[in-house]
């Protein structure tokens, strides 16, 4: 047998270096990638894994350092400068117009001066190319009509259809079901062994271990490893993406039902363009149990925990709290009656972001002994709760009177976490608790959860995420335009069965 000379690589980015005002976002970064591979980048909120792809597509220019295509040092300007150079970028955020087909979204911004294009030969193209890649759409449909896992196969094609051969995904999973992922994994692949480089950018190791054949690993703006996919394995990558370790297997009780904390009878709501959102939903939830919500989101999530948490009127059917019904009570009742929430837009609901962090954490609790002395406050006895928490939930912060707007994100989070905790009597909801965080503070939120309800909580777990879901709930009721397509227990059943119902597909009885 010959031996094989080594392809050269499609991409070389050296030394490449982006700073914004304070930030060095990447600093000297090296990274190849060669025609016929999937490589993932991997890194925490923050590594720089989308301004490194931003520069490499011709959006951002670095400050320092050379790109090479092909091996060709390369100067991009611009994304049309890129995708001369065959690179093309899907970003977080779709850029396709809405009241335009697919087909012409494929072709809008190409060189049509004087030439006017034949839709039926474009729409032949397009079909030619969902076909190689297993891209389904129909070329004809407006954008509007499409959902999001549709919309970003446009994205794809509209890069295909301009002969990209170095193809950048930015967290292209965030949107989809876990089908939706399952069927861009294999046109990754097809891609890749058509050829073309392919990079996708990532901050879950499953993932990783999916779809990638190597893996670059980003944290605060360097690279600190590059490997081979079949010779590492998840725990190593967090330990690399974090720089510790961490832990994966919360620990994990069997849950102890005590009698039925919260109970939503045939619940029914409309959501804000008056539309029904929520079309008779019934579930139980014990003492000492964690019911996890599974669902794309926009499918009714949304205004089931505001309706629990009188945020809006229920229409039809009933709340109950330990028989007690509570439906559409004040906001303050429910909170009187045990009902907690950890709201899914913590800046907008959540948090006063001008006040310190002590008066937010003492926002429940000042109404009640020890904080309240009558009618007044007692300061001190503020100091002391807002101390306690602090360090209880390990918020990170210069002082307890520091504004709640100068924290990070994980460590906001974790000041309405404390808040929340502490004043429920009982039952949680909890919305999208860890949407946004780094690994390590979405490993405290998730212990914290975990341990409420050990103490014996009941807690409604709403989250995207569905390796969270399967991790902490014991049991995850399925939500699909506004009604439960079943209720099963995670050691039962699989991401993909999960999937089907989140698609709306009934579980059998
Ligand atoms: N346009 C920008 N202006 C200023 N700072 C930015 C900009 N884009 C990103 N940053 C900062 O650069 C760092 C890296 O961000 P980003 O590349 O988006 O990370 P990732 O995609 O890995 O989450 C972060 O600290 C972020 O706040
Ligand atoms: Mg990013």
């Amino acid at each position: 047998m010959g031996i094989e000379s080594p392809p050269s690589p499609a991409v070389q980015m050296r030394g490449i270096t982006k700073r914004f005002p304070g930030v060095l976002a990447n600093d000297h970064v090296d990274l190849e990638v060669y025609p016929g591979e999937v490589m993932a980048l991997l890194g925490e909120n923050g590594a720089g894994k989308s301004t490194l792809m931003n520069v490499l597509s011709g959006l951002y220019r670095p400050d320092e350092g050379e790109i090479l295509i092909h091996g060709w040092p390369v100067h991009l300007h611009s994304p049309r400068d890129a995708i001369a150079h065959g690179i093309g970028m899907v970003h977080q955020h779709f850029m396709l117009v809405e009241t335009l087909t697919v087909a012409e979204n494929v072709i809008l911004g190409l060189d049509t001066v004087g030439w006017v294009p034949r839709m039926e030969e474009v729409h032949r193209q397009i079909e030619a190319l969902s076909e190689q890649y297993g891209l389904r759409v129909d070329p004809t449909a407006y954008i509007w009509q499409l959902s999001v896992g549709e919309q970003q196969r446009v994205e794809i094609l509209k890069l295909l259809y301009r002969g990209a051969d170095i193809l950048i995904l930015d967290e292209p999973t965030a949107v989809l079901t876990p089908q939706e992922s399952a069927d861009l994994s294999r046109t990754l692949r097809r891609m890749a062994d058509e050829g073309k480089a392919v990079i996708f950018i990532t901050h879950k190791l499953d993932e990783v271990m999916a779809f990638a054949d190597r893996v670059t690993v980003l944290r605060a703006g360097k690279v600190v490893a590059t490997l081979r996919t079949a010779e590492t394995n998840k725990v190593e990558l967090a330990r690399l993406m974090v720089g510790r370790e961490v832990l994966f297997r919360l620990e994990k009780r069997t849950c102890q039902p005590g009698e039925v904390a919260l109970e939503v009878k045939d619940l029914q709501a409309l959501n804000d363009k008056g539309l029904p959102a929520l079309r008779g939903v019934s579930f139980q939830i014990c003492a000492g149990e964690i019911l996890g919500i599974a669902g794309v989101a926009g499918n009714g999530q949304r205004e089931l925990a505001e309706v629990i948490t009188g945020l809006r009127r229920a229409t039809g059917g009933s709340v109950r709290v330990y028989g007690r019904d509570i439906t559409n009570r004040s906001p303050r009742e429910i909170i009187e009656a045990g009902i907690s929430h950890i709201p899914g837009d913590r800046v907008g609901v959540g948090l006063v972001p001008n006040l310190p962090i002590s008066d937010n954490l003492a926002m429940k609790a000042y109404r009640h002994p020890p904080l309240a002395r009558g009618p007044l406050l007692d300061r001190s006895a503020m100091r002391d709760f807002a101390r306690r928490l602090v360090e209880a939930f390990r918020i990170a912060t210069p002082s307890p009177q520091t504004p709640a707007r100068l924290l990070s994100g994980g460590n906001q989070q974790r000041v309405v976490l404390a808040r929340e905790i502490t004043a429920s009597k009982g039952i949680l909801v909890a919305v999208y608790p860890t949407r946004g965080l780094d690994v390590g503070a979405t490993e405290a939120v998730r212990k914290a959860l975990l341990e409420e309800r050990d103490k014996g909580a009941a807690i409604l777990l709403i989250s995207e995420d569905l390796d969270e879901l399967m991790q902490l709930s014991d049991r995850i009721a399925v939500l699909y335009e506004g009604q439960v397509m079943g209720v099963v227990v995670p050691e039962e059943t699989t991401p993909e069965a999960i999937g089907l119902m989140m698609a709306g597909q009934r579980a059998e009885e």
